[in-house]
Protein backbone atom coordinates (compact mmCIF):
# COMPACT_ATOMS: atom_id res chain seq x y z
CA UNK A 1 0.00 0.00 0.00
CA UNK A 2 1.28 3.57 -0.95
CA UNK A 3 1.26 6.56 1.26
CA UNK A 4 1.03 10.05 0.20
CA UNK A 5 1.67 12.98 2.02
CA UNK A 6 1.47 15.78 -1.11
CA UNK A 7 -1.66 16.66 -3.69
CA UNK A 8 0.82 15.91 -6.31
CA UNK A 9 2.15 12.66 -4.79
CA UNK A 10 -1.64 11.62 -4.50
CA UNK A 11 -2.34 12.47 -7.95
CA UNK A 12 0.69 10.94 -9.07
CA UNK A 13 0.23 7.42 -7.39
CA UNK A 14 -3.35 6.84 -8.34
CA UNK A 15 -2.87 7.66 -12.08
CA UNK A 16 -0.14 4.89 -11.80
CA UNK A 17 -2.08 2.85 -10.17
CA UNK A 18 -5.45 2.71 -12.05
CA UNK A 19 -2.44 2.68 -15.06
CA UNK A 20 -2.91 -0.90 -14.20
CA UNK A 21 -6.45 -1.87 -15.41
CA UNK A 22 -8.28 -1.97 -18.77
CA UNK A 23 -11.09 -0.42 -16.97
CA UNK A 24 -9.94 1.07 -13.64
CA UNK A 25 -12.54 2.65 -11.27
CA UNK A 26 -11.57 4.59 -8.45
CA UNK A 27 -13.22 4.58 -4.85
CA UNK A 28 -12.25 7.17 -2.36
CA UNK A 29 -13.01 6.64 1.54
CA UNK A 30 -12.32 9.88 3.38
CA UNK A 31 -11.65 9.68 7.20
CA UNK A 32 -10.38 11.17 9.78
CA UNK A 33 -8.22 8.67 10.86
CA UNK A 34 -8.87 7.17 14.80
CA UNK A 35 -10.02 4.06 12.36
CA UNK A 36 -12.37 1.30 13.77
CA UNK A 37 -14.18 -1.37 12.57
CA UNK A 38 -16.88 1.14 10.75
CA UNK A 39 -13.98 2.36 8.71
CA UNK A 40 -12.58 -0.94 7.55
CA UNK A 41 -15.89 -1.91 6.69
CA UNK A 42 -16.36 1.22 4.15
CA UNK A 43 -12.84 -0.24 2.84
CA UNK A 44 -14.21 -3.59 2.30
CA UNK A 45 -17.31 -2.42 0.78
CA UNK A 46 -14.95 0.15 -2.23
CA UNK A 47 -12.38 -3.03 -2.61
CA UNK A 48 -15.59 -5.30 -3.79
CA UNK A 49 -16.41 -2.44 -6.26
CA UNK A 50 -13.35 -0.59 -7.42
CA UNK A 51 -9.73 -1.48 -9.07
CA UNK A 52 -8.28 1.11 -6.52
CA UNK A 53 -9.39 2.38 -3.57
CA UNK A 54 -7.53 4.97 -1.13
CA UNK A 55 -8.20 6.30 1.89
CA UNK A 56 -7.86 9.52 2.84
CA UNK A 57 -6.76 10.38 6.71
CA UNK A 58 -6.99 13.93 7.68
CA UNK A 59 -8.20 15.73 11.24
CA UNK A 60 -10.01 18.61 9.69
CA UNK A 61 -9.91 22.25 11.65
CA UNK A 62 -12.81 23.48 9.66
CA UNK A 63 -15.43 21.10 10.95
CA UNK A 64 -14.46 22.02 14.89
CA UNK A 65 -15.94 24.13 16.72
CA UNK A 66 -14.48 24.07 19.96
CA UNK A 67 -10.19 24.19 19.20
CA UNK A 68 -9.70 22.11 22.47
CA UNK A 69 -12.33 19.18 20.63
CA UNK A 70 -9.89 19.71 17.79
CA UNK A 71 -6.78 19.11 20.45
CA UNK A 72 -7.70 16.55 21.73
CA UNK A 73 -9.32 14.08 18.43
CA UNK A 74 -6.81 11.07 18.82
CA UNK A 75 -4.27 10.92 15.86
CA UNK A 76 -3.38 7.05 15.10
CA UNK A 77 -2.25 7.24 12.11
CA UNK A 78 0.48 3.92 11.87
CA UNK A 79 -2.44 1.80 13.57
CA UNK A 80 -4.92 3.38 10.85
CA UNK A 81 -2.00 2.30 7.91
CA UNK A 82 -2.10 -1.33 9.24
CA UNK A 83 -6.11 -1.43 9.69
CA UNK A 84 -6.77 0.54 5.92
CA UNK A 85 -4.18 -2.79 4.15
CA UNK A 86 -5.88 -5.28 6.08
CA UNK A 87 -9.24 -4.22 4.60
CA UNK A 88 -7.32 -4.02 1.22
CA UNK A 89 -6.65 -0.39 0.41
CA UNK A 90 -4.45 0.60 -2.16
CA UNK A 91 -3.41 4.12 -1.39
CA UNK A 92 -3.77 6.42 1.77
CA UNK A 93 -3.20 10.14 1.32
CA UNK A 94 -2.49 11.42 4.95
CA UNK A 95 -1.71 15.25 3.73
CA UNK A 96 -1.02 17.93 6.48
CA UNK A 97 -2.56 20.88 7.36
CA UNK A 98 -0.15 23.34 5.37
CA UNK A 99 -0.90 21.04 2.31
CA UNK A 100 -4.79 21.27 2.42
CA UNK A 101 -5.03 24.66 3.00
CA UNK A 102 -1.63 26.27 1.88
CA UNK A 103 -3.53 29.81 2.27
CA UNK A 104 -4.18 28.92 5.43
CA UNK A 105 -7.99 29.29 6.33
CA UNK A 106 -9.86 29.09 3.31
CA UNK A 107 -11.66 32.55 2.25
CA UNK A 108 -14.10 30.80 -0.42
CA UNK A 109 -15.83 27.58 1.84
CA UNK A 110 -18.84 25.31 0.23
CA UNK A 111 -21.74 26.33 2.61
CA UNK A 112 -24.18 23.37 3.79
CA UNK A 113 -27.47 25.60 3.71
CA UNK A 114 -30.63 25.11 5.99
CA UNK A 115 -29.51 21.64 5.88
CA UNK A 116 -26.59 21.98 7.54
CA UNK A 117 -28.01 24.12 10.62
CA UNK A 118 -30.76 21.80 12.26
CA UNK A 119 -29.61 18.73 13.92
CA UNK A 120 -26.16 17.96 14.54
CA UNK A 121 -25.56 21.45 12.93
CA UNK A 122 -27.84 23.43 15.55
CA UNK A 123 -25.70 22.30 18.06
CA UNK A 124 -22.14 22.23 16.09
CA UNK A 125 -22.44 25.56 13.61
CA UNK A 126 -20.38 25.71 10.76
CA UNK A 127 -19.38 22.12 11.34
CA UNK A 128 -21.12 21.44 8.17
CA UNK A 129 -19.71 23.64 6.06
CA UNK A 130 -16.22 22.81 7.28
CA UNK A 131 -16.91 19.00 6.77
CA UNK A 132 -18.52 19.86 3.04
CA UNK A 133 -15.47 22.18 2.14
CA UNK A 134 -13.11 19.78 3.00
CA UNK A 135 -14.60 16.83 1.17
CA UNK A 136 -14.82 19.29 -1.79
CA UNK A 137 -11.16 19.21 -1.82
CA UNK A 138 -10.44 15.68 -0.92
CA UNK A 139 -12.98 14.65 -4.18
CA UNK A 140 -10.73 16.97 -5.95
CA UNK A 141 -7.64 16.19 -5.04
CA UNK A 142 -9.03 12.57 -5.67
CA UNK A 143 -10.05 13.11 -9.23
CA UNK A 144 -7.49 11.36 -11.76
CA UNK A 145 -5.73 14.11 -13.55
CA UNK A 146 -6.32 15.39 -17.00
CA UNK A 147 -3.26 16.59 -18.67
CA UNK A 148 -3.05 20.43 -19.11
CA UNK A 149 -6.37 21.36 -18.39
CA UNK A 150 -6.39 25.59 -18.09
CA UNK A 151 -9.41 27.93 -17.46
CA UNK A 152 -8.80 31.54 -18.91
CA UNK A 153 -10.03 34.44 -17.76
CA UNK A 154 -9.55 38.06 -18.08
CA UNK A 155 -7.47 40.62 -16.05
CA UNK A 156 -9.89 43.27 -16.13
CA UNK A 157 -12.13 41.62 -13.94
CA UNK A 158 -9.40 41.61 -11.44
CA UNK A 159 -11.62 40.35 -8.72
CA UNK A 160 -13.58 37.81 -9.70
CA UNK A 161 -10.40 36.46 -11.60
CA UNK A 162 -8.97 36.85 -7.29
CA UNK A 163 -12.24 34.76 -6.36
CA UNK A 164 -11.71 31.95 -9.13
CA UNK A 165 -8.24 31.40 -8.24
CA UNK A 166 -8.49 31.76 -4.69
CA UNK A 167 -12.26 29.05 -4.81
CA UNK A 168 -9.48 26.54 -7.05
CA UNK A 169 -6.87 26.94 -4.87
CA UNK A 170 -9.48 26.65 -1.43
CA UNK A 171 -11.36 24.00 -2.95
CA UNK A 172 -8.70 22.00 -5.25
CA UNK A 173 -10.42 22.06 -8.37
CA UNK A 174 -7.80 20.11 -10.91
CA UNK A 175 -7.61 23.14 -13.27
CA UNK A 176 -5.27 25.80 -13.91
CA UNK A 177 -6.34 29.48 -14.15
CA UNK A 178 -4.95 31.48 -16.33
CA UNK A 179 -5.37 35.50 -16.36
CA UNK A 180 -4.90 37.03 -19.47
CA UNK A 181 -3.98 41.10 -19.44
CA UNK A 182 -7.15 43.38 -20.36
CA UNK A 183 -7.07 44.13 -23.92
CA UNK A 184 -7.40 48.36 -24.55
CA UNK A 185 -8.53 50.53 -27.58
CA UNK A 186 -5.57 52.64 -28.47
CA UNK A 187 -6.86 55.45 -26.46
CA UNK A 188 -6.07 53.37 -23.68
CA UNK A 189 -10.21 52.54 -22.59
CA UNK A 190 -10.54 48.74 -21.68
CA UNK A 191 -12.21 46.78 -24.10
CA UNK A 192 -16.09 45.87 -22.43
CA UNK A 193 -18.71 44.87 -23.99
CA UNK A 194 -20.96 47.36 -22.39
CA UNK A 195 -18.68 49.74 -24.00
CA UNK A 196 -21.47 49.97 -27.02
CA UNK A 197 -23.96 51.64 -24.99
CA UNK A 198 -21.38 54.90 -24.51
CA UNK A 199 -22.10 57.65 -26.87
CA UNK A 200 -19.04 59.21 -28.66
CA UNK A 201 -18.38 62.05 -25.58
CA UNK A 202 -18.95 59.56 -22.36
CA UNK A 203 -16.73 57.02 -24.19
CA UNK A 204 -14.20 60.18 -24.56
CA UNK A 205 -14.94 60.54 -20.84
CA UNK A 206 -14.36 57.38 -19.98
CA UNK A 207 -10.43 57.66 -20.96
CA UNK A 208 -9.87 59.35 -17.80
CA UNK A 209 -10.09 56.52 -16.09
CA UNK A 210 -7.24 54.70 -17.44
CA UNK A 211 -5.23 57.78 -17.27
CA UNK A 212 -5.96 58.08 -13.27
CA UNK A 213 -4.55 54.23 -13.54
CA UNK A 214 -1.47 54.74 -15.44
CA UNK A 215 -0.85 57.67 -13.21
CA UNK A 216 -0.57 55.19 -10.14
CA UNK A 217 1.62 52.93 -11.91
CA UNK A 218 3.97 55.60 -13.59
CA UNK A 219 4.33 57.06 -9.68
CA UNK A 220 5.05 53.13 -8.42
CA UNK A 221 7.08 52.36 -11.41
CA UNK A 222 9.38 55.76 -10.06
CA UNK A 223 8.54 54.89 -6.35
CA UNK A 224 7.02 57.46 -5.33
CA UNK A 225 3.88 58.15 -2.87
CA UNK A 226 1.05 56.97 -4.89
CA UNK A 227 -1.34 59.92 -3.99
CA UNK A 228 -4.33 58.75 -4.94
CA UNK A 229 -6.34 61.74 -3.70
CA UNK A 230 -4.83 63.60 -7.18
CA UNK A 231 -5.68 60.35 -9.43
CA UNK A 232 -8.87 60.48 -7.90
CA UNK A 233 -9.24 64.19 -8.72
CA UNK A 234 -8.18 63.66 -12.36
CA UNK A 235 -10.80 61.38 -12.46
CA UNK A 236 -13.99 63.89 -10.37
CA UNK A 237 -12.58 66.70 -13.04
CA UNK A 238 -14.74 64.92 -15.70
CA UNK A 239 -18.75 65.96 -15.56
CA UNK A 240 -19.82 62.71 -17.32
CA UNK A 241 -18.04 60.30 -15.09
CA UNK A 242 -19.05 59.35 -11.42
CA UNK A 243 -16.64 57.76 -9.43
CA UNK A 244 -17.46 54.84 -7.61
CA UNK A 245 -14.09 53.93 -6.16
CA UNK A 246 -10.77 54.40 -6.72
CA UNK A 247 -8.49 52.26 -4.08
CA UNK A 248 -5.20 50.75 -4.16
CA UNK A 249 -4.94 47.10 -2.75
CA UNK A 250 -3.26 43.63 -2.26
CA UNK A 251 -3.27 41.52 -4.98
CA UNK A 252 -4.44 38.32 -3.30
CA UNK A 253 -6.55 39.67 -0.49
CA UNK A 254 -7.69 42.84 -1.99
CA UNK A 255 -7.23 44.25 1.26
CA UNK A 256 -6.92 48.46 0.76
CA UNK A 257 -3.25 49.52 1.22
CA UNK A 258 -2.29 50.28 4.62
CA UNK A 259 -1.89 54.27 4.71
CA UNK A 260 1.76 54.21 5.48
CA UNK A 261 2.39 52.57 1.87
CA UNK A 262 0.16 54.71 0.20
CA UNK A 263 1.73 58.09 1.76
CA UNK A 264 5.59 56.81 1.46
CA UNK A 265 7.58 55.72 -1.46
CA UNK A 266 6.03 52.56 -3.37
CA UNK A 267 7.56 49.52 -3.02
CA UNK A 268 6.48 45.88 -3.50
CA UNK A 269 2.84 45.19 -5.42
CA UNK A 270 -0.30 46.24 -5.54
CA UNK A 271 -3.43 46.43 -7.66
CA UNK A 272 -5.09 50.00 -8.29
CA UNK A 273 -8.78 49.17 -9.07
CA UNK A 274 -11.39 51.57 -10.33
CA UNK A 275 -15.28 51.54 -10.72
CA UNK A 276 -17.27 54.78 -12.78
CA UNK A 277 -20.88 55.39 -13.85
CA UNK A 278 -20.06 56.83 -17.26
CA UNK A 279 -23.50 58.00 -18.69
CA UNK A 280 -25.44 54.89 -18.30
CA UNK A 281 -22.64 52.70 -17.92
CA UNK A 282 -21.18 50.90 -15.12
CA UNK A 283 -17.09 50.61 -16.11
CA UNK A 284 -14.62 48.71 -13.80
CA UNK A 285 -10.43 48.84 -15.08
CA UNK A 286 -7.21 47.82 -13.25
CA UNK A 287 -3.76 48.13 -13.29
CA UNK A 288 -0.77 45.92 -11.18
CA UNK A 289 1.66 48.33 -9.76
CA UNK A 290 5.24 47.54 -9.07
CA UNK A 291 6.33 44.35 -9.17
CA UNK A 292 3.00 42.91 -9.90
CA UNK A 293 2.88 45.14 -13.11
O1 LIG B 1 -16.98 11.73 8.70
C1 LIG B 1 -15.80 12.09 8.75
O2 LIG B 1 -14.91 11.34 9.17
C2 LIG B 1 -15.44 13.48 8.33
O3 LIG B 1 -16.46 14.37 8.56
C3 LIG B 1 -15.01 13.54 6.83
C4 LIG B 1 -16.14 13.11 5.92
C5 LIG B 1 -13.81 12.65 6.60
C6 LIG B 1 -14.63 14.98 6.48
O4 LIG B 1 -13.56 15.46 7.22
Amino acid sequence: MRIARTLAEFRQASTELLSAFDQPSFGLVPTMGALHAGHAELVRAAVAAESVVAASIFVNPLQFGDPADLERYPRTLEADVELLESAGATLVFAPSQQEMYPGGEPMVRVSAGSLGTVFEGASRPGHFDGALTVVAKLLHAGTPQSAGYRAYFGQKDAQQLALVRRMVLDLNFPVQIVGVPTVRSAEGLALSSRNRFLSTAEAGAALVLSRALRLLAERAARHEALDIDSAAALINSEPLVDLDYLEVVDPLSFAPLAAERRETPFTGSALALVAAKVGPVRLIDNIPLGSAG
